[in-house]
């Protein structure tokens, strides 16, 4: 078992964290197929929901908090019946602005293995408006139920009513669903290329700036993160900070780090180099490099 859960191990029931002491391997990264939730549930005796409220000390074990040191775990179950978990993640020394949120992390963490319908998320703390915001991107967010400790499960139109969202700016395929596009590929660099493809899916209905961010390590492994707009702007998620998450959730260091690509498309109205040069800098020397393709058509 990796040594950041030996904490949360012991907070939870006892058949619970027998049970998943042998699945916090040096692999894991805080999926669990739709079959291992079925077995927890069998193994523990309890509902879903309550399954997934249990193993929210194990989702909070993955944050990265060095400044509030306050440890967030999210929950996101897709319509597949897998789930995802997240955390949050502050950047020692940048702008509180850089900080990604646990439910942020959890829905980033099912968009970028494919998870086209998110159907519940469980939080260990009340989400912020900025998070409401975030989740109501998402394709039928209305109706996504959320689940707080010791709160009625409610769907999202309790926690945000008269909500401002993508069809008010007449986006009619939001996040988790709307089309890839296909950008240029303009290198055989496997690094570019896992940005290009990774950018193809991005979210950008706003700006168009359709971008991805893809990190190498020292071993070769590589950790991506999307674009993810919001219709209110400043919710989005920055690949960068997608990236940087989706890193840390696998228990990899920022040390680690020896590139950091950024494609973005040549059509946008914006771009994140700034941004993601900020974010990245705090952590490292490596330098980013910006690759600018054109959209095919
Ligand atoms: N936090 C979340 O992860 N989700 C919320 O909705 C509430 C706040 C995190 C952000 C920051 O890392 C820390 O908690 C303090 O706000
Ligand atoms: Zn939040």
């Amino acid at each position: 078992m990796q040594d950041r859960f030996v904490q949360s191990i012991a907070q939870l029931p006892p058949l619970l964290a027998q049970a998943l002491v042998p699945l916090l391997d040096d692999e894991f990264s805080g999926h669990f197929d739709a079959k291992q939730v079925e077995q927890l549930q069998r193994i523990c005796g309890l509902q879903e929901h309550e399954l997934l409220m249990a193993m929210l000390p194990v989702a909070a074990a993955l944050a990265n908090p060095p400044i509030s040191e306050f440890y967030v775990g999210a929950i996101a179950r897709g319509a597949s019946g897998d789930i995802y978990m997240g955390a949050n993640l502050e950047l020692p020394g940048e702008a509180l602005g850089h900080s990604v949120h646990a439910e942020q992390s959890a829905i980033s963490h099912a968009w970028l293995l494919g998870e086209r319908h998110i159907t519940d998320i469980v939080v260990n703390y009340s989400p912020c408006g900025h998070c409401r915001q975030f989740i109501n991107e998402l394709v039928e967010s209305q109706n996504i139920r959320i689940h707080l400790p010791e709160q009625e499960t409610q769907p999202l139109s309790y926690y945000l009513p008269y909500a401002f969202g993508p069809e008010d700016l007449n986006i009619t395929t939001p996040l988790l669903v709307s089309e890839a596009v296909q950008m240029k590929l303009v290198s055989e660099d496997p690094v570019v290329l896992e940005a290009t493809h990774q950018a193809n899916k991005s979210y950008a209905p706003y700006s168009k700036n359709y971008c991805a961010v893809t990190l190498e390590l020292e071993d070769g492994s590589l950790y991506s993160g999307r674009y993810a707009e919001n219709a209110a702007f400043n919710p989005s998620m920055q690949p960068m900070q997608m990236a940087l998450t989706n890193l840390v959730r696998h228990n990899r260091q920022y040390s680690e780090i020896k590139r950091a690509v950024l494609v973005e498309s040549a059509e946008g109205k914006i771009s994140l180099a700034n941004a993601s040069l900020n974010a990245l800098h705090d952590l490292t020397s490596v330098e980013l490099e910006h690759v600018v393709v054109e959209l095919e058509g």
